[in-house]
């Protein structure tokens, strides 16, 4: 008889953050860093003295390389696709390119209601196809889960007006005072682009996704709610019939927290601002908390990142929903002595 031979589902032979991201995690918490494949890996830096950064973001067989890195050298429980919220913009035909020293520039930010309207509808099928091959490939080769991700509606749209990264976000919080009606227009545009783009991810195989809201702390609590809030659950409730969790990471998390609660996400990422324990009070038990290490401790002795470590997991202990990580992105400069130490670290806390 001949036997029918079946397409098998790769296996994931460690599939800790997701049974945190379900909050059914009985063993030691997951542990990965966000920008974890990034400038302070030799072998990163190497790679990009030759090529750009957004050659490496574009060229599949880069993405795969330069996401596996910190896997391969620390094992951290999870990946997260190497590529940067701003290809949004970019495939909506801003222009985007990265200075040395200055960060990200758009070259045609919008300036008037106008420019919205004329905003490109995006075929994310086309513009941003590479992006579903690099996860494509990269399913074919990892054994821990893949994250993807996107940018919120409000931090998309504030680099989207501001041409790159400004403090303040003077031009932004004007433009959303003064007019809200076209603001809102372009956050509904960035939120229904990125639903789509977060879909094309799902379909290539990410196993979970992360929204950053990398610019909410410069809003107001009401502020927060219509212009950030509001988008975010849409996207959460978008996503709803695919069933992947999703994490939202706002910078200034721990103000935020009860209402990105209200949007009912698989888990949120937190700040280093509060105390990850007594916020576990005031969310719910069916939402994971992400976090919460000051990205400077990295540049602590061993010892005092034990001591914080310590303190941290002991404070979790038995959270069945707790994955750890820093409340923001890690610095170009940390040591990578110092990663090494955290993740071998949280590791020796058991299975
Ligand atoms: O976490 C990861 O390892 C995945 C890759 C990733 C990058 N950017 C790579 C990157 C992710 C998830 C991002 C998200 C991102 N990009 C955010 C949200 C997270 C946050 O930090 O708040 C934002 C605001 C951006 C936009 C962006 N990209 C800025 C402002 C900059 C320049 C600032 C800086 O850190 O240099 C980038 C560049 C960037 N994105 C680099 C990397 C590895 C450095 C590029 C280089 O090699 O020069």
């Amino acid at each position: 008889m001949m036997l029918q031979v079946m397409p098998q589902k790769l296996k994931l032979t460690n599939d800790r953050l997701l049974k945190a991201l379900s909050c059914q995690n009985t063993g030691r918490p997951p542990v990965w860093l966000m920008r974890q494949a990034g400038r302070y890996m030799p072998e990163y830096r190497a790679l990009r003295a030759k090529y750009s950064f957004l050659d490496m973001c574009h060229q599949p067989e880069l993405v795969v390389e330069i996401t596996q890195l910190p896997l391969t050298v620390f094992g951290m429980d999870a990946a997260i696709l190497f590529s940067d919220i701003l290809v949004i913009p970019e495939a909506l035909g801003l222009g985007l390119r990265f200075e040395d020293q200055v960060g990200p520039i758009l070259e045609r930010p919008l300036k008037t209601p106008a420019d919205i309207a004329a905003l490109p509808v995006l075929d994310v099928s086309d513009s941003l196809s590479y992006v579903a091959q690099s996860i494509r490939l990269l399913k074919e080769r990892l054994e821990v889960p893949l994250l993807g991700f996107a940018g919120a509606p409000f931090t998309i749209a504030s680099y989207m007006i501001e041409g790159g990264s400004s403090p303040a976000l003077k031009k932004t919080k004007q433009w959303m005072l003064r007019d809200p009606v076209s603001f809102h227009r372009l956050l509904e545009k960035i939120a229904d682009d990125t639903i789509a783009y977060l879909n094309l991810q799902i379909d290539a195989g990410v196993d979970a996704v992360q929204l950053f809201d990398s610019w909410a702390h410069v809003l107001g609590h009401v502020q927060f709610r219509e212009f950030s809030l509001a988008y975010l659950k849409r996207i959460v409730e978008g996503l709803k019939p695919r069933n992947v969790p999703v994490i939202l990471f706002c910078r200034g998390a721990s103000v935020f927290a009860k209402q990105l609660a209200e949007a009912a996400p698989a888990g949120i990422s937190l700040d280093w601002n509060t105390d990850i324990t007594q916020m576990r009070l005031t969310i719910p038990q069916s939402i994971a908390l992400q976090g919460n290490i000051d990205p400077d401790l990295l540049y602590a002795p061993k010892e005092v990142i034990q001591k914080e470590l310590d303190r941290l997991i002991t404070g979790m202990k038995g959270d069945k929903g707790f994955i750890l990580n820093l409340g923001h992105g890690i610095h170009p400069d940390t040591p990578v002595d110092a990663v090494k130490y955290l993740i071998d670290a949280v590791k020796r806390y058991g299975d």
